[in-house]
Order: C-alpha cells, then structure tokens, then sequence
C-alpha cells in the first residue's frame, strides 16, 4: 500500500480553490464536498487525506509534521519564516502587501512612523530595509480603522482588488511584496514520502501549464 500524503488546506474561499486544483490534478476526495462540520477527509485509493485549519495555521502542521504538504500564502511563509520547503507556486490568492494610508497623509521622516498591522516581522523588515524609524502596533483584524481612527499613521496589509481600501478613505502607497498561494513541505516527509510528494507536485504543476 502507498504511503497516505496528509494535506493541510487553508480553511476558505482559497482553501476551496486549491483543493479544486487537487481534485482536477486526479487526488479527488469526493467526500469534502458534503455539507458538513467535519475537518478531515480521506481517498485511500488515491493516497490523500485533506484537512483544512485556519490559514494562517497551514505552515505550523507542516512545519511539525502533522501535514506532510499545505497551501499557504507567501505573506504567512514571509511573516512566519517556517523551515519547511516551498515547492511550487499555485498561482491563485494573488494579491500584494503594500503600505497604505489616509489620502492626505503626509510623511515627515523626523517622526517615528507608527505602524499598523497583522505582520509585524513583514512590516519591521521592509522598514529596516529603507532605515525608516517605526512604531509596530500589532493588530488582528480591521487595520484600515487604524489610520482612521488616529492609532497609527500608516497600515501593512494585504491588498486585492482595492475595495476595503477605497471604501474607507485609505490609498495604497509602496507595494512591499507580491503575495500568491504556494506548495510547501514538511522537510522530513519530503524525504521519506519522496515519490508520492514529487508526484503531487509534477501533477498539480502539469495542470497548472494546462490551464
Ligand atoms: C484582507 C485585508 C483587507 C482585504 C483587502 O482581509 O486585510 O482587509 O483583504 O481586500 P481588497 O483589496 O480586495 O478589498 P481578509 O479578507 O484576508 O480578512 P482578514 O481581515 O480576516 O484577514
């Protein structure tokens, strides 16, 4: 019997996207499609046990071994340095981190900046990277009301289309990083399960040129 391959999927809209690219790339689980609460899914016959956790969670099990491979965004890979490998770039959850801000906001570098946001190691990096002075305010969720509300002067965020930005007033300044769903794996596993990972990998890269 082939070695089970434990796929860790970001609960969500883009959790459902890579799994429909596994699905197409023949490592369907039928089962996951059921309206359910349940978290874990398996094919036996094709070799694949899905669960899904909070994305941002994906590179813990795999970086521990609980997944053997995951979906994750290059922006968690980026905040959170994990040691696992990064196989292949799915081309979907694309977006980019940028700096934003109040229209008529102003910089005046004699100041230290004030920063809010949900990836402190991200924002610290680029501003050390530019010898800018900065104030981290780490927060959880609905950043676009920090510079809004006066609790910072500046937001690190993800931006898509634009929207949440544009509805609150806010504009997209410096571009910090393109960010795209990624292939990782656990280090170990990837050694041991070599043959079946590498096959996931070609297969989901093969349909990913089809389309
Ligand atoms: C992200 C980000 C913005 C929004 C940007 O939040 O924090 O709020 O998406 O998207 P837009 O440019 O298309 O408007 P997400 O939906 O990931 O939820 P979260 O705040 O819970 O992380």
């Amino acid at each position: 019997m082939k070695n089970m391959i434990n796929i860790a999927l970001p609960k969500g809209r883009l959790g459902e996207k890579a799994y429909a690219i596994f699905e197409k790339a023949g490592y369907e689980c039928p089962s996951i499609r059921e309206e359910n609460r349940k978290l874990i899914f398996e094919n036996p016959e094709k070799g694949v046990r899905y669960f899904w956790v909070k994305p941002s969670d994906v590179v813990i099990y795999v970086e521990r071994g609980a997944a053997d491979v995951g979906i994750a965004g290059k922006d968690i890979i980026l905040e959170y340095s994990p040691n696992i490998y990064e196989l292949a770039d799915l081309g979907i959850g694309k977006c980019r981190m940028a700096v934003a801000c109040k229209q008529d906001f102003c910089d005046n570098r004699e100041r230290t900046l004030r920063v809010a946001t949900k990836f402190p190691h991200i924002a610290r990096t680029y501003y050390n990277g530019i010898s800018r002075e900065i104030d981290i305010i780490k927060l959880n969720g609905s950043i676009e009301l920090a510079p809004i509300l006066g609790l910072s002067d500046v937001i690190v965020d993800i931006v898509e289309t634009g929207k949440t930005l544009l509805e609150n007033d806010l504009e997209p300044r410096e571009t910090i990083v393109d960010i795209s769903a990624r292939l990782v794996a656990n280090k170990v596993a990837y050694k041991f399960k070599n043959q079946e990972i590498r096959k996931l990998c070609e297969d989901v890269e093969a349909l990913l040129r089809e389309d």
